[in-house]
């Protein structure tokens, strides 16, 4: 287990296509893990494997809301449904956030860390977290679909 440095924007590899992980082995549990640190070190809601530098289709959501974080190996969007106007951020963005239109509903499919293959039904919170990380694998950033104009810079809290 390990915190990995985040890329932020600028960052090339943000812009690559990943590739999709053949086989769930002991490497993919690793990175799932240390992606599962680095999120939570850094209080995220979902992190993509490029935004910490590796281009595998790997990303992990925690809304902390009392579930298991998702660890999606291979995910994809298979429906969506309805719209929702959120505010969104992203780890790869310190300290910014913009407006967006986001399904109100998908169903994604996806490999777990045991290379089962699972069905996600989400609303809300987490369908916006599964469409924001899965164009990461894509080289999508949210700034490419936000409402134009509402990019926001917040000042971050200090902890002491
Ligand atoms: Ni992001």
């Amino acid at each position: 287990m390990a915190i990995r440095v985040v890329r932020e924007n600028g960052d090339e590899i943000l812009r690559k296509k990943s590739r999709i992980v053949e086989k769930v082995d002991d490497k993919i549990i690793e990175l799932i893990e240390d992606m599962l640190d680095t999120m939570h070190k850094y209080n995220g809601v979902g992190l993509a494997a490029p935004q910490v530098g590796v281009l595998k289709r790997v990303v992990v959501i925690d809304l902390y809301d009392g579930n298991e974080p998702l660890k999606l190996v291979n995910p994809i969007i298979v429906k969506t449904k309805g719209k929702q106007e959120v505010e969104e951020g992203c780890l790869s963005f310190p300290n910014q956030y913009a407006k967006m239109i986001r399904p109100e509903e998908v169903i994604a499919e996806a490999l777990n860390e045991k290379g089962e293959k699972i069905k996600i039904k989400a609303k809300g919170l987490l369908a916006q977290a599964l469409c924001h990380e899965i164009e990461h694998l894509d080289g999508i950033l949210f700034v490419d679909n936000m409402i134009p104009g509402t990019l926001e810079y917040v000042e971050p809290q200090k902890n002491n």
